[in-house]
């Protein structure tokens, strides 16, 4: 017999929420389920006892997708038994299938675009009184002037959530919305519409907000972060090396970071402001996506591969020690072996601290989806993602080793991955922290240790991790290193 009604008793709704995806959908998640704690919500992490379940999805790539439809999948049994639960997908998958994710899993109530998340609440409320699916979706890139376009994708940085975040100490703030680039492969800039930047005075006051709730490292967030820029009343311009100014100003705030870059916009003030503001991690990711210039223009990225690596090396004249992460796409459309090795050359050249590789996957309505031909099979992709990882991996952990014996000043994050849930103060436990230069450090430790800056001796290193030993700052003759 379904259970048609919720369970007697219950005086708050749960919620449970799933994300895929990049920081801005985890903000997004935070913030959402801000809202709706406030409206009288309260989270679950069991999907069998929520009264709303929400996945707040991701279509960078179609594997990405494919996880949201088999989870949607799964679950139109329990929708079946239990009909008062309600059920919505949120997001850039919702901008982009918009009807037809209602059409694939009809048990959906309501879909939701990135630009329209701010009505999440009102949504759920409206399908459930009407007992028909609701769909807000923002309007098409080329639907009408650039201003009516960019209004239908309104700002969502509402209430913050501390539950919601990676650790309380830590906060992405948006500080910009969109993208302009189109990048031929990317779905980005259709799904979460043209590029905008909130006003300074905004994210400086949500900074302080943050750092008032015990945050001390912020996150600032945007596609194309160090694109950033915002015209005041006055016709005076903030950047984003004003922005990293004025931010660094906050008492009680000890750093931040900010992803990601655009490497055409990676200026000589914005390297500058990194150089000079102790508080500012040391930490640049600034995706490549290619390292042959043929597949570079057919990706519309807007440089070549000279140009890529003289920022590279204004980056490291300007910020001695910084670090450099990548990304980058194998198997674009008439991406050849002798392009590919390119990329590797690249990988080999540049010593990213990391990179994070994909293989091209086609997305509708894209250009290169329209005009080029995705020629490359399957088993390429594959062998050529693997084989550039290798690459970069042997790189990582030869820069890792050269650690080993400095001392370096971590943040300490939580628990490390392989430790029990939240300790206790007094206990001690594996912890986790990152290096200003964001390298990923664990050691042993008391919970109390969570939240602080604190020198660690590297004692030994592997491609993702070094391993160290706490120490005073007592017992750190030679001094920490802000690495
Ligand atoms: N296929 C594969 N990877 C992609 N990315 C963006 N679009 C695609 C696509 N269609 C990658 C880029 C980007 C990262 C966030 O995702 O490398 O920097
Ligand atoms: Fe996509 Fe290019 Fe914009 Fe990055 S810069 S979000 S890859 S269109």
């Amino acid at each position: 017999m379904p259970d048609a009604c919720p369970p007697p008793g219950a005086t708050k709704k749960k919620l449970y929420i799933e994300t895929v995806g990049c920081q801005m959908n985890l903000l997004d998640s935070e913030l959402v389920v801000g809202k709706l704690r406030n409206d009288g919500y309260e989270l679950t992490d069991d999907i069998g006892q929520a009264d709303t379940i929400l996945y707040n999805t991701c279509s960078v790539r179609q594997h990405a997708e494919d996880k949201i439809y088999s989870a949607l999948g799964r679950i139109k049994n329990l929708k079946r038994e239990k009909p008062h639960v309600s059920i919505g997908v949120l997001g850039c998958m919702a901008q982009k299938d918009q009807g037809a994710i209602l059409k694939r899993a009809p048990h959906v109530d309501v879909v939701i675009g990135p630009g329209q998340l701010g009505r999440v609440s009102e949504l759920l409320e409206l399908a459930k009184l009407e007992g028909t699916p609701k769909l807000a979706v923002s309007l098409p890139r080329t639907a009408g002037s650039r201003d009516s376009v960019t209004a239908s994708f309104a700002e969502y940085d509402p209430l913050r959530e501390p539950l919601m975040r990676p650790s309380p100490f830590q906060a992405f703030v948006r500080i910009m919305m969109g993208c302009d680039k189109f990048c031929t492969y990317c779905i980005v800039p259709s799904v979460r519409g043209p590029e905008q930047s909130r006003p300074p005075d905004a994210i400086l006051e949500e900074a302080r907000t943050l750092v008032d709730q015990g945050v001390r490292e912020i996150t600032l967030l945007g596609q194309t972060v160090n694109s950033y820029k915002h015209a005041g009343l006055d016709g005076r311009q903030t950047r984003l090396a004003d922005l990293l100014e004025r931010l660094s100003a906050i008492d009680g705030l000890g750093r931040i970071k900010f992803l990601t870059n655009f490497p055409n916009d990676m200026t000589e003030d914005l390297l500058q402001a990194v150089r000079d503001l102790p508080k500012v991690s040391r930490y640049l990711h600034v995706p490549a996506q290619s390292g042959c210039d043929e597949v570079l223009k057919r990706m519309k990225r807007g440089y070549t591969i000279g140009l890529y690596e003289e920022m590279l090396a204004r980056i490291r004249a300007i910020v001695p020690g910084a670090s450099v992460s990548s990304d980058f796409i194998v198997g674009f459309c008439g991406e050849t072996e002798d392009s590919f090795r390119k990329s590797c050359d690249l990988v080999e050249r540049s010593r990213f601290k990391n990179s994070f590789i994909f293989k091209y996957s086609p997305r509708l309505g894209t250009k290169a989806d329209t005009l080029l031909i995705d020629d490359v099979s399957e088993e390429s992709k594959k062998r050529r993602n693997a084989e550039l990882l290798a690459i970069q991996d042997a790189i990582s952990v030869e820069d890792h080793c050269a650690f080993v014996g400095r001392t370096v000043e971590v943040l300490v994050e939580g628990p490390s991955k392989t430790a029990s849930a939240d300790p206790a103060p007094g206990d001690f436990g594996q912890l986790v922290g990152r290096t200003w230069c964001d390298r990923i450090v664990v050691f042993e430790g008391p919970g109390r240790l969570i939240g602080q800056f604190l020198p660690v001796e590297v004692e030994r290193a592997s491609t993702v991790t070094l391993y160290g030993r706490a120490r005073t700052l007592e017992a750190v003759a030679g001094g920490v290193q802000g690495i």
